[in-house]
């Protein structure tokens, strides 16, 4: 336990602890640092709290930017970034954080050949206790006397329980950004890592995730695998004498942020650019995505397909705008995954494209404008992942969409739980009724269309990103 008298270090009364953090460094070929502020719910969530509350964010250095930036104690105010050793940063987030973890909440695995839990895997997953040890230790030395800790995601699973044991004092929360795997799934997990990864969670006194599907999930693995006892109500789980609290917190998107964004005279030229590229009148299938696994953005591409072949009438009249931005390009799996995306891409384009019309449009350099272009303009929204936590694209096209958008909707995405009724919804594994839901969404009535696109946004913006991270911190009060 860390030691709290006399200490000047121990000032911070919120402290947020993620794998990514508000800036990453790169290093210019004149030596000089910059830094790029990224977006996303937390960094806004973290605005609304004003400078004055003294928080500080907690993150690792996710490359050799950051490392140096370190070195040199370049920083921002606020923010804490831990420096781990390169291997072992690798191992913990590619390896165990975005490949096993990653992996077994999405349900990714081809299972007759993999996953393949041998001596290398352990030799990983010390590394990932290792890191997760490293954020526990900084988060004890800044951390007031009772201060209150949000402990984001997959990669810091072990926080909570490490924090806890080094300070008790504090008050600790735990958010999952992914979905959870059922128990079946989970258990692919070995015996004692499964259950480390839920007593880990459990140190904290609030475990929250964005559906109330995905707090099942994990309360049935403790139930399951641990032999924990859960509350008539489903919300309490109680496990060695401790009780940990699970909450639910749908993040919504940034209106206010994305109309204002979305209107500017950058998104504008894009607006020019997409429509002379498709070929003026044609409908636009838009999606936008990185290009994770879970996305399934072949299958859509395999749908689009479907659709070109079941219903010739649309050839010639629609364009697939296909933004999949790469990600995760360390594991080789990624890679793969986005050659395929391209492969299938092209293909189409070969089979069915003419002089004057190229049916798929993908674009692999990540321009957030363009983006919001492709969104303003989107005549059908497609988000079919094979699961995912919530997915924001869902919920910012109807935000910002001019004339009303018809959204094709996975029903393993947990937007389905906020938007189901006014989407079209498809089980994302079934190219036919993909295929069959594009046509229904490209023929929408225009009047439905509008009606329902003013409910998506609404649903949408039900929990901006400020108050689902003031939420997390009131609930931590109770
Ligand atoms: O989208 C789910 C999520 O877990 C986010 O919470 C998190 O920011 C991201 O994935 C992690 O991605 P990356 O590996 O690019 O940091």
């Amino acid at each position: 336990m860390v030691d709290l008298a006399g200490s000047e270090e121990h000032a911070a009364r919120i402290l947020v602890a993620s794998n990514r953090g508000p800036v990453s460094y790169s290093l210019g070929d004149d030596g000089e640092l910059e830094s790029r502020r990224g977006g996303g719910g937390l960094v806004s969530g973290l605005s609304a709290i004003g400078p004055e509350a003294g928080a500080v964010w907690v993150c690792a250095a996710l490359g050799e930017g950051d490392r140096e930036a370190v070195r040199r104690g370049v920083g921002e105010p606020g923010s804490r970034m831990i420096a781990i050793e390169p291997d072992v940063f690798h191992a913990a987030y590619n390896d165990i954080a975005n490949s096993a973890l990653w992996f077994v909440h999405h349900m990714l695995y081809q299972t007759p050949l993999e996953p393949l839990f041998d001596e290398e895997f352990r030799t990983q997953w010390a590394a990932y206790q290792t890191y997760n040890a490293a954020f526990a230790d900084a988060l004890a030395e800044e951390a007031a006397e009772g201060a209150a800790v949000l402990v984001q995601d997959y990669h810091l699973s072990l926080v909570p329980a490490m924090l806890r044991e080094r300070r008790p004092d504090l008050r600790v929360g735990h958010f999952s950004h992914t979905p959870w795997a059922p128990p079946d799934y989970f258990r692919l997990l070995p015996d004692d890592i499964a259950a480390e990864l839920l007593e880990g969670i459990l140190g904290a006194d609030r475990a929250a995730f964005l559906t109330r599907r995905w707090a099942d999930a994990f309360a049935a693995c403790c139930v399951a695998v641990l032999g924990a006892t859960l509350s008539d109500d489903g919300l309490e789980i109680t496990w060695r004498g401790r009780t940990t609290r699970l909450g639910v917190h749908g993040l919504g998107a940034d209106g206010d942020f994305l109309r204002e964004r979305s209107r500017r005279p950058d998104v504008a030229d894009r607006i020019e650019a997409l429509r002379t590229e498709a070929g003026p009148g044609r409908k636009l299938i838009v999606r936008v995505d990185r290009t994770e696994l879970s996305k399934n953005i072949v299958r859509g591409l395999l749908a689009y397909r479907q659709l070109l072949t079941d219903h010739p009438g649309w050839r010639t009249r629609v364009v697939h705008l296909a933004f999949a931005y790469p990600s995760r390009q360390d594991l080789s799996i990624y890679r793969e995954y986005t050659a395929e995306v391209a492969r299938v891409a092209d293909e189409i384009n070969a089979e069915f494209g003419t002089a004057d019309w190229k049916p798929v449009l993908l674009k692999v350099d990540d321009d957030f404008a363009r983006s919001l272009a492709a969104y303003r303009l989107a005549d059908v929204a497609l988000v079919n992942p094979i699961r995912d936590g919530m997915n924001l694209v869902a919920k910012e096209v109807p935000v910002v969409s001019d004339n009303g958008v018809a959204l094709v909707l996975s029903r393993e995405a947990g937007a389905f739980e906020e938007l189901g009724d006014d989407a079209i919804v498809v089980n994302p594994y079934d190219i036919r009724a993909t295929a069959a839901a594009l046509n229904t969404a490209l023929t929408q009535p225009d009047a439905d269309r509008t009606d329902r696109t003013k409910r998506l946004a609404s649903a949408a913006t039900a929990l901006p990103p400020s108050q689902w991270f003031l939420d997390q911190l009131h609930a931590l009060d109770d």
